[in-house]
């Protein structure tokens, strides 16, 4: 059991980066943590701090997220855990390259990670909170969703992947008391590219956001119950309008015949 009345936050890939980020912020609010990756030695050290700092509970799950049976160890966790209210989906691997360079077996390994793992766990968390009628789930994506034809074209895919099962859990779970939320950051400084072979010092640094700037801000557009938070972009209008031209696209997406452009119109 939670002894925080706001409950406890599962955090995945929190050993460092975003995840280790959000678990330091989120204790800080007052949540108990719950923290998922697979270098225990780093998991328990932030455990030990952020419990001493903050006088909060904090547990560690030992699991790497690309076997199987660890993610449903940490799914069934969910389920069965009444005290956790907020699941930070962060976990994830970048790229090691261009797609024509990448190695397509470390290229499974992401989907793996990146889609199937935050697939089953989203899932599964949406389904336990709707069940109780409260509960959070927050997914961490990216602005590369965007822009595919400029990015390692998996990697771009498996966020797009956690953009589209975003909107489609807030649809549908939304109306059941979850909120749901997906964080699209920009280039964030952590370990992601040291960990893929590369580095940050092929960006503009003006392109390129601390990571604590990063999840306060993403903290924020969850406080304000924005469905989609992307930290760097000035103007929300911009987004409103892609979103606009997205759903015009509905009602037209599915007809009985095909379009006049492909010359099948039968006499
Ligand atoms: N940094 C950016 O520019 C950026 C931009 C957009 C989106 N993102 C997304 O943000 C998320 C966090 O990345 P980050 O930038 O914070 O990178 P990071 O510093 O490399 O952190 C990645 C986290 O994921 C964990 N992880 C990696 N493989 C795992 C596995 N097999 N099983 C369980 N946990 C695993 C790592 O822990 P262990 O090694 O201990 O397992 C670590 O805690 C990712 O989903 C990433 O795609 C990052």
């Amino acid at each position: 059991m939670s002894a925080s009345a706001l409950g406890t936050a599962l955090v995945t890939g929190a050993s460092s980066g975003i995840g280790a980020t959000y678990a330091d912020r989120l204790a800080k609010r007052g949540y108990d943590l719950l923290l998922v990756a697979r270098d225990v030695s780093r998991l328990n050290a932030l455990a030990e701090k952020l419990s001493a700092e903050q006088g909060i509970k904090v547990d560690v799950l030992p699991a790497d997220l690309t076997r199987r049976e660890d993610v449903r160890k940490v799914e069934q966790r969910l389920r069965d855990d009444e005290a956790i209210t907020l699941l930070v989906n962060n976990a994830g691997i970048g790229p090691k390259g261009t797609l024509l360079e990448d190695d397509i077996d470390y290229l499974e390994t992401m989907i793996e990670l990146n889609v199937v793992a935050a697939n089953r766990l989203a899932v599964a968390g949406a389904q336990t909170f709707a069940q109780r009628g409260k509960g959070a789930v927050i997914n961490i994506a990216s602005v590369v969703a965007f822009i595919p034809e400029r990015f390692n074209g998996t990697y771009s895919a498996t966020k797009a992947f956690v953009l589209n099962l975003t909107h489609a859990l807030h649809a549908e779970a939304g109306p059941k008391g979850v909120k749901v939320q997906a964080v699209l950051p920009g280039l964030t400084r952590t370990e992601i590219f040291e960990r893929a072979g590369g580095s940050f010092d092929r960006f503009p640094p003006s392109m390129v956001m601390d990571v604590t700037d990063m999840v306060d801000a993403a903290l924020a557009g969850f406080d304000q119950g924005e469905v989609i938070t992307i930290p760097s972009l000035p103007a929300i209008a911009d987004f409103e309008a892609y979103t606009a031209a997205r759903h015009a696209l509905g009602p037209n997406l599915s007809h009985d015949k095909p379009a006049g452009r492909y010359g099948l119109a039968k006499a």
